[in-house]
C-alpha cells in the first residue's frame, strides 16, 4: 500500500516537530556474550557490526522506555502530554497481553485527550505508524500525534542460542507529528508491505491463542524469539533495495536529493549490501547498530534521533526511513525534515 499524493500537494502535512530516544543504562558486550555461548567478539563484529547492546533490568518495562523517549520528543516539540490526540506504540514486546502498552504511556504522560493503541508489525512498526498518522493528518482529522517504537527484546531472548542472542537489544524512540499547512515539509510518501507466507522466518510463538499458557509446550523454546537468519538476511536486502527505489521513483527524487538513509538496524552487512546495490555513498547511510544491536520497532526512531542530534540531518533535508522485519513486513517513509 502506498500513501501518495499523485502530484497534488495535500492541504496539510504531517511534520516531525520533536524526537527523542532512550536506552537502558545496563550494557552487554560481545565479550560478555562470549562467556555465555560459543561465540566471539570477532565473529559478532564481522558478521553483524554489533559491539554492545543496552539491556533492561527486571524492573524496566517497555512502557517505561517508551515514556522516557516520549518525554524528550514532547519537550522538543514544546507540547505537553495533555495536548496529544493520538499515541501509537509500535512493539512486539508489549507491557502485557492487554491493555496496550500505549495505555500505560497515556497514563504516564497524562494524555487524557488521546486515543491510543499498540501496533504489531515487528521491525516495521514505526514506519507503519508514521504512515497511519500521515493519513489522519493529511485528511484533516488530527492535529498532533505521538508515534513510539519501544522494545524489551532481551526479555524474550534465548540466552543459550548463539544464532539469535547476539543480535538483540532494548530501547525506545519517539516522534511528535503535527499538522502544518506550509505544504512542503513533512512526510512526503509512505509505502507498506507484508508477506504472511514467510511468518516462520522470525517468530516468538508462545503464549498466544495457538500456544496458550494453560497448555504444555511441545518445544519449550517457543517462549523465545526464533530466527532463520539466512532467509531473513536475503529477503531484507532484496526488500530494502526495492522499497528505496520505489520511494525515489514515486517522489521523483534521485540519490543526490537524498541526505540520509535511516534503515532499521538489523545487521550492518545487510544495510551496507543494500546501500551498495543502490549506489548510495557511505556518508548517506546511517549505522548505529554497533551501540544498540537490533531493537526492532525502536531501531528506526533511535537511529533517526541520533542522526539529527549528530547534525547529520538538518531541517529541510530529505530523509528516507526504511524497515524490514517479522511478518514478514517492510515499508518506508520519505520525509522532508
Ligand atoms: O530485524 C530482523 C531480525 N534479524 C534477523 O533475523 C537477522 C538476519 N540475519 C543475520 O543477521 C545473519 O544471518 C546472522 C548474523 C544471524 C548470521 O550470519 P550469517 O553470516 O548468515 O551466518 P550463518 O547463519 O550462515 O552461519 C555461519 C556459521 C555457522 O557455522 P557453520 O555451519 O558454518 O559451521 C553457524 O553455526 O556461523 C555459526 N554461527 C556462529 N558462530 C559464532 C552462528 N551464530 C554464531 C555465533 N558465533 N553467534
Amino acid at each position: 500500500m502506498n500513501n501518495q499524493t499523485n502530484g497534488h500537494l495535500p492541504a496539510f502535512r504531517a511534520v516531525i516537530t520533536g524526537h527523542g530516544s532512550f536506552a537502558p543504562t545496563k550494557l552487554l558486550t560481545n565479550d560478555e556474550l562470549a562467556e555465555m555461548v560459543d561465540t566471539s567478539d570477532e565473529w559478532i563484529t564481522t558478521r553483524t557490526g554489533i559491539k554492545v547492546r543496552h539491556i533492561t533490568e527486571d524492573n524496566e518495562s517497555t512502557a517505561f522506555l517508551a515514556t522516557e523517549a516520549s518525554k524528550k520528543a514532547l519537550a522538543e516539540a514544546k507540547l505537553d502530554g495533555r495536548d496529544l490526540e493520538l499515541i501509537i506504540v509500535a512493539t512486539i514486546t508489549p507491557e502485557m497481553v492487554f491493555p496496550s502498552t500505549a495505555s500505560f504511556v497515556q497514563r504516564a504522560l497524562k494524555a487524557k485527550k488521546a486515543w491510543v493503541f499498540d501496533l504489531s508489525a515487528a521491525c516495521s512498526g514505526f514506519v507503519y505508524g508514521l504512515s497511519i498518522v500521515q493519513q489522519f493528518i493529511e485528511s484533516g482529522r488530527l492535529n498532533n500525534a505521538l508515534v513510539i517504537g519501544a522494545e524489551t527484546l532481551t526479555k524474550i531472548t534465548d540466552w543459550t542460542d548463539r544464532a539469535s542472542c547476539i543480535l538483540f537489544g532494548d530501547g525506545a524512540g519517539a516522534v511528535v507529528l503535527q499538522r502544518k499547512e506550509d505544504g512542503r515539509r513533512g512526510i512526503l510518501y509512505s509505502t507498506m508491505h507484508s508477506d504472511g507466507n514467510r511468518w516462520e522466518a522470525l517468530n516468538c510463538q508462545a503464549y498466544g491463542s495457538r500456544y496458550p499458557v494453560s497448555r504444555e509446550l511441545d518445544d519449550p523454546k517457543k517462549i523465545y524469539m526464533q530466527i532463520k537468519g539466512r532467509e531473513v538476511y536475503q529477503q531484507a536486502i532484496r526488500r530494502i533495495v526495492e522499497t528505496v527505489k520505489d520511494c525515489l521513483d514515486a517522489c521523483d527524487l534521485s540519490i543526490d536529493d537524498l541526505k540520509m538513509l535511516v534503515s532499521h538496524q538489523m545487521n550492518a552487512r545487510i544495510i551496507e549490501s543494500a546501500a551498495k546495490r543502490l549506489e548510495l555513498p557511505d556518508e548517506k547511510v546511517f549505522i548505529n547498530i554497533n551501540e544498540y544491536g537490533n531493537t526492532s520497532a525502536a531501531s528506526v526512531p533511535i537511529a533517526f534521533d541520533e542522526c539529527v542530534r549528530k547534525g547529520k540531518i538538518k531541517r529541510g533535508d530529505i530523509v528516507l526511513l526504511v524497515a524490514f522485519g517479522a511478518g514478514l513486513t517492510w515499508g518506508a517513509n520519505v520525509i522532508e525534515f
